[in-house]
């Protein structure tokens, strides 16, 4: 017999005592996103919350592979996430989404494809900082024109107008970050 959620007595809110949410966090590369995202998920598991980590370079390794950095292909690789997210939200999961996202497009885009409640986090850095910290060592080559549509350097990065929550990573420590973010979803979260 085919199934159908319609045929099930059992919700997934009977496995995972929580409310599905998305949480996206924007902003330059190095700004602390996927840093962030992993010690909120740490924070979680410790108040017995499921979430899933979606992280743009992840994300790029495996299903978005065929994609490169053009305004398009960011707006397909933010929407494949966006919708990946939804579906993890829509069964009780919390999905932290850490994508620099960086046109109002791509922002915009996420907010039409994601249904589920829905909580939108600028990462806010100064490139002066980021390219200083250079985690990775792509701000060099970007400036050395060894990768093209750098965002921040060669590409944009247009700051969100609807976030409903901005880190200020120069002047915070992750952990801090961490905190202010987890204070602010948690009720979300919680079931009633
Ligand atoms: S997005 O613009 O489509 O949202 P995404 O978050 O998936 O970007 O990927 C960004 C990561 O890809 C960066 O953290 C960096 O490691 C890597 N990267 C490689 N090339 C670029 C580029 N041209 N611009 C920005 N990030 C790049």
């Amino acid at each position: 017999m085919l199934f159908t959620q319609q045929q099930s007595f059992l919700t997934d809110n009977s496995i995972l005592n929580q409310k599905g949410l998305v949480i996206w966090l924007m902003g330059l590369s190095g700004a602390g996103k996927s840093t962030i995202a992993g010690l909120l998920k740490e924070r979680l598991i410790e108040n017995g919350i499921f979430s899933v980590v979606l992280d743009g370079d992840t994300m790029r390794e495996g299903i978005n592979k065929n994609l490169g950095f053009t305004d398009n292909d960011r707006l397909e690789n933010v929407r494949r996430v966006a919708e990946i997210a939804q579906i993890l939200a829509n069964n009780n999961v919390v999905a932290i989404c850490s994508l620099i996202t960086p046109l109002h497009e791509h922002q915009q885009m996420v907010r039409d494809t994601v249904k589920m409640p829905y909580f939108e986090v600028f990462v806010d850095c100064p490139i002066a900082i980021c390219e200083q910290r250079d985690v990775k060592g792509l701000y060099k080559k970007a400036r050395k024109n060894e990768i093209k549509n750098f965002t921040g350097i060669s590409a944009p990065f247009l700051s969100p107008l609807h976030a409903d929550m901005v880190l200020s990573t120069a002047d915070e420590e992750p952990s801090e970050s961490m905190q202010l973010l987890c204070d602010q979803i948690l009720p979300l979260i919680k079931p009633n």
